[in-house]
């Protein structure tokens, strides 16, 4: 086996060089002036999708199974507004029953690119059908024959036997609107609180929390 290939901790040197853009992208105090978490989620998110090679909505979603055991996957955020941060898939699935049995979540971004972390905690509920329903109907026809055809998480035995359920439901929808299953949904989490992590150089980084307090907002900043 070849040794593991891990990074090593930054030089002085390193740290030295790359200060000046470290503290321009990551030096703005003012965030620790905001009074609520979303609008800078939204800004962060923003820079994210201008940065990132792809999926600047990827969000890892952590659930509980009702042993208590963890889960975790990556899933996309497709909505986020003072309600929450949504995201779809299929109730029969692990994170689906997951979430029937312990309707809690949490949700990490990664921002690579801009060495940001934003981390979500809160309370899981679905969205309902009609919200369901507009974002499915604004998915590739594939996409959603493809939503028929899986039995996420279901043992699978061969690619061709993903590829004839794919070929059977796209022949009974031929010429067919193809409607939402009723097994695919989205669930939005509500945050019960919103950490914002940014690295500065030698790991002296910054955290912001966010606990919601009623209908408002408190906030603390973190030891790194
Ligand atoms: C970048 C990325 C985006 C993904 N987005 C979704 C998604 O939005 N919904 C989804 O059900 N699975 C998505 N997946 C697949 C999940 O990570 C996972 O494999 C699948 O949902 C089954 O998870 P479960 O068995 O824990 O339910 C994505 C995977 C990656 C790597």
């Amino acid at each position: 086996m070849n040794a593991p290939v891990i990074p090593p901790s930054p030089s002085r040197e390193e740290y030295a060089r790359d200060y000046a853009a470290a503290l321009a992208a990551n030096g703005d105090e003012t965030i620790f002036d905001r009074v609520e978490p979303i609008g800078l989620f939204v800004e962060w998110l923003a820079e994210a999708g201008a940065h990132e090679v792809n999926d600047s909505n990827a969000m890892t979603l952590s659930t509980v199974d009702a042993d208590g055991m963890p889960d975790a996957r990556i899933v996309l955020l497709k909505d986020v507004d003072g309600r929450g941060f949504t995201f779809y898939s299929n109730r029969e699935s692990a994170k689906g029953l997951e979430l029937d049995a312990r309707p809690v979540a949490a949700l990490t971004f990664h921002w690579k690119s801009l060495r940001r972390q934003v981390r979500v905690r809160g309370q899981v509920q679905p969205v309902s059908k009609e919200e369901a329903d507009a974002y499915f109907a604004s998915r590739a026809r594939e996409s959603r024959v493809g939503a028929w055809a899986s039995d996420q998480s279901r043992p699978l035995d061969t690619r061709a036997t993903l590829e004839g359920a794919v070929a059977r439901e796209s022949a009974r929808f031929e010429g067919d609107e193809v409607p939402r299953p009723e097994r695919w949904t989205g669930w939005r989490v509500t945050p019960q609180s919103v950490e914002f992590w940014r690295d500065r150089p030698f790991r002296l980084h910054d955290r912001l929390r966010f606990m919601r307090d009623g209908d408002a907002w408190t906030r603390q900043r973190l030891w790194p």
